[in-house]
């Protein structure tokens, strides 16, 4: 019977998909989908969701000497993570003395993330706010950064008017000079067309039990996005679920123009930290206030 449902949802998905029309993101803020990527963000034999303990360290490193260069110092610092999920990149900052603020709108990740740095007695604040709905009194809340990083490319999943509003807000939020350091997926990343495959699993990142993961991609010239569609269904009872994400490519001049447009500006752009991972770990471009 649930298999039945599942053949006739899977025939009634619109043959040509379209990015954000037929799907966003992955629930990132259901409760209990948070949990099991809370899985994901911690273990430590995968870059999904979060990028291993030793990969974070460097990505940390780079993050202080960028400071140095541009800021002219690396200690005492107000930095926030957007979109931060379990805090993992604002611990090895706090345990050198920044004063670190994250958030996120994921409740599993965030509640670990409080429950870390008060077992660790770290200086870390963390909310969970979502980006694309950021109030005046969030922003307050925040305070003000000398630096603001925005790490694993999650910028690309919105719609771009969604992005300027947030860039803006974001923006607004740092001292004169302060740094704004984005990691985003290099334009020739995306593959830019169309697949569909079929993949037995005993576990995914998506789901714990054996199932079928069947991936639709679709590439939209037009809107210069990829749209992934992911069902998952589980091999004994053919019950599914239907999980999208839309993406956003940039060219890099177009990266840098929508930067500047909410006032960052002096983009440098740099390749992967660490080269660890093409599928997880993407380039940077490093701007200033
Ligand atoms: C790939 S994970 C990266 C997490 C973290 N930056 C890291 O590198 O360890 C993407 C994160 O973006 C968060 N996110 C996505 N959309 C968001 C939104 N609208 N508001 C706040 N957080 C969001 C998700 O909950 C998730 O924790």
């Amino acid at each position: 019977m649930n298999l039945h449902k599942t053949l006739k949802k899977l025939i009634d998905e619109p043959e040509e998909l379209v990015p954000w029309r037929d799907g966003v993101q992955i629930p990132w803020d259901d409760p209990e989908f948070s949990k099991r990527m809370l899985e994901i963000h911690l273990d430590q034999s995968t870059n999904a969701a979060s990028r291993s303990i030793d990969v974070i360290e460097q990505h940390t490193n780079w993050l202080l000497e960028q400071c140095l260069l541009r800021l002219g110092k690396n200690e005492n610092l107000r930095i926030l993570d957007v979109s931060c999920g379990p805090g993992l990149y604002l611990f090895p900052l706090a345990e050198k003395g920044h004063d670190c603020v994250g958030f996120d709108f994921a409740p599993a990740p965030i509640e670990w993330a409080k429950a870390e740095a008060a077992k660790r007695n770290l200086d870390c604040a963390f909310h969970k706010m979502d980006l694309t709905k950021l109030t005046a009194e969030d922003l307050k809340t925040l305070g003000e950064f000398d630096v603001i990083t925005f790490w694993f490319g999650e910028i690309h999943t919105f719609e771009p008017e969604t992005t300027k509003t947030f860039l803006k807000q974001l923006s607004s939020l740092l001292k004169p000079n302060g740094l704004f350091i984005l990691e985003y997926q290099h334009y020739d990343l995306y593959p830019k067309e169309d697949l569909q495959e079929w993949q037995p699993c005993d576990e995914s990142v998506l789901y714990d039990k054996p199932h079928l993961w069947l991936r639709q991609y679709r590439w939209d010239d037009e809107l210069q996005a990829e749209i992934a569609v992911h069902w998952v269904i589980d091999s004994e009872t053919g019950e599914s679920k239907r999980y999208a994400q839309s993406s956003r490519a940039y060219q890099d001049q177009e990266l840098v123009d929508l930067l500047f447009e909410a006032g960052l500006s002096g983009a440098v752009l740099t390749p992967p930290i660490t080269g660890v991972d093409e599928q997880y770990e993407f380039s940077m471009v490093v701007t200033q206030k």
